[in-house]
């Protein structure tokens, strides 16, 4: 079956594209548009679709719409119910389910010669589960795996169908049609749900509020109220663990919470205090219990799995997940890198395709978006006339500009889907000096109480880390080591953790291929990895917005494929 999955409905509009259960192309539509996050967060914005990324998915695979089986929408109009039957305070609720209603003839607009009859709506965690439970790689054994099929085990068939291991699947987001909340089970590829909460209970909301009340963007800044919780101390745990329960059915309940009694609101860009992150400290920690809670509830009602997998914007909570990888009952757990609403794009398509007799192939990795071909490359410098060599190897030309203390921008292969840089689209520095994080955050226009996260060759990774390894896609935050925390001292955050993505050759052999040399060069394994873009624009996706970034931002090398930009031939041709 071809089937193509569309995210639209709330935020982070994002396309797939599965292919006889195989994922071919994913890409969110920020990427396109440049907007970032793709729209606002509002009714309003829900007739907006990923058109862009949708045609492009199209392309990539050389299909006309009229030559799909099947579109997967990720949210279903008939499951909503009246919002104050659901307690929100949502006056245009109806707005949104009308344009969910009418999606199907949008669709049949954006992409001419679709038939808008072969849309069909899926339940918005039904898609997130699948974008977990389908997609993970089958397990080998360990704890963890590196997330490669190819070490994993058989590549064609996913762990729940190929050896009739159940796997667990949570979800959790803002909200649904009507819920905020999935546990359950898959079997043989079958999902079976074992529990939902419905609104107005919403973790998700709940991280979202406290993220407007601290002054930040809500539906977008939750990883900055996560970063600024390690800065305080959670005196509010009592209050907060009357207010927000779990419930013995596998669910929860939230009360009212008035923030301002707890920390005064927080109007953006003016100062942060103790009071500030003690709040958030507080609310991250009982979020941290409650999700320990939920999976712990899972574990038992679906008999004791070894694999858990997470999807929906609480997923991309990395002290959370590691909470979960120290303390559940789980040996293994796989939490999709594109978690937020963007992923429900390839978790609709895999469900539709599952349902319809394909058998999902676990997704190879997070690069599914757009590449180009060394000629290709090539083409764009020479329009933009920048001087330009090619190394003979480029990824030891960017390790020794790294180990001399410069940035790199690296733009290699096909971009990421999901908001980390994982070696695709990234800015790389030296992570041996305590300055750098300044010096970064200034490039990217970044607060500076946010972490850097580092990357790191997988062979080595356990020597430096603590917690569940190899963690190829940064969802996971891992304590540093002491004997290694002055050595690497820009990539460990306040409280001693790093948010770290392991590389090994096999998965991502030219990063590899990096690290390697640039661990020859400083005795260093690790290199800083941040996402290349400036503050408020999506990543870098094109070779002429990385030349862009370059241009306006002081970067010693942009290592475009094989090719190499030096700032140093731009000054010396003037
Ligand atoms: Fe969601």
């Amino acid at each position: 079956m071809r089937v193509l999955g569309i995210n639209a409905i709330f935020h982070d509009p994002a396309a797939a594209l599965v292919i006889d259960g195989r994922v071919v192309a994913a890409a969110e539509e920020e990427r396109f548009s440049r907007r970032k996050h793709g729209k606002r967060p509002v009714p309003f914005a829900a007739w907006e679709l990923p058109e862009l990324s949708a045609a492009w998915c199209l392309s990539a695979a050389g299909l006309r719409p009229e030559d799909l089986d099947a579109v997967a929408y990720s949210f279903d109009p008939a499951l909503v119910r009246d919002p104050t039957e659901l307690g929100l305070e949502d006056p245009w609720d109806w707005l949104r389910v009308r344009y969910a209603e009418r999606a199907p003839q949008f669709l049949a607009a954006a992409l001419p010669g679709l038939d808008s009859g072969i849309v069909r709506f899926v339940p918005h965690h039904v898609a997130h589960a699948a974008s977990a439970g389908l997609a993970a790689p089958a397990a080998d054994g360990n704890p963890a795996t590196d997330g490669n099929p190819a070490t994993d085990g058989n590549p064609a068939v996913g762990d729940s169908q190929r050896t009739g291991h159940d796997m667990a699947v949570l979800v959790l987001d803002g909200r649904g049609e009507a819920a905020s909340h999935l546990s359950g089970v898959y079997r043989d590829g079958v999902l079976h749900e074992l529990a939902a909460q419905q609104l107005p209970h919403s973790l998700g909301l709940l991280y979202e509020d406290l993220t407007r009340h601290l002054g930040f963007v809500h539906s977008s800044d939750e990883y900055k109220v996560m970063a600024l919780a390690s800065y305080g101390q959670p005196r509010h745990l009592g209050l907060l663990r009357d207010l927000v329960r779990t419930t013995d059915d596998g669910g929860f309940t939230i009360e009212r919470i008035d923030w301002g009694s707890l920390a005064k609101p927080r109007p953006a860009e003016a100062e942060l205090t103790d009071e500030h992150a003690d709040l958030a400290a507080s609310v991250q920690a009982r979020l941290e219990e409650v999700i320990l809670d939920l999976a712990g509830w899972l574990h038992e009602a679906a008999g004791g799995p070894s694999t858990l997998t997470l999807a929906g914007g609480v997923a991309l909570n990395c002290v959370a997940n590691a909470r979960l990888a120290a303390q559940s009952p789980y040996r293994r757990i796989w939490v999709q890198p594109a978690a937020g609403d963007a992923g429900t794009a390839l978790g609709a398509a895999l469900h539709v395709a599952a349902t319809g007799g394909d058998r999902p192939v676990p997704m190879p990795g997070a690069d599914l978006g757009r590449g180009w071909s060394d000629d290709e490359l090539e083409a764009e410098l020479r329009r933009a006339a920048l001087p330009y060599t090619r190394p003979e190897s480029i990824a030891a030309e960017a390790a020794r500009t790294l180990a001399a203390d410069g940035l790199v921008a690296w733009f290699q292969g096909r971009s990421e889907y999901g908001p980390r840089a994982l070696g695709h689209r990234s800015l790389l520095a030296h992570p041996g000096r305590p300055d750098t994080t300044a010096r970064m955050n200034d490039v990217k226009g970044r607060e500076q109480f946010r972490p850097i996260a580092p990357m790191v060759r997988a062979e080595r990774a356990a020597e430096i880390f603590e917690g569940m390894l190899p963690s190829p896609y940064m969802l996971f935050v891992h304590r540093v080591r002491d004997s290694w925390r002055d050595r690497i001292p820009a990539v460990v955050h306040v409280d001693g953790t790093a948010r770290v993505q392991t590389v090994s050759a096999e998965n991502e052999p030219l990063v590899a291929e990096m690290l390697a040399e640039f661990d020859r060069l400083t005795g260093l394994p690790v290199v800083i990895n941040t996402s290349l873009n400036t503050a408020g624009r999506p990543m870098v996706d094109t070779p002429r917005e990385a030349m862009e970034l370059f241009g306006s931002a002081p970067i010693d090398l942009l290592a475009l494929g094989p090719f190499a930009v030096r700032r140093a031939d731009l000054a010396t041709n003037r």
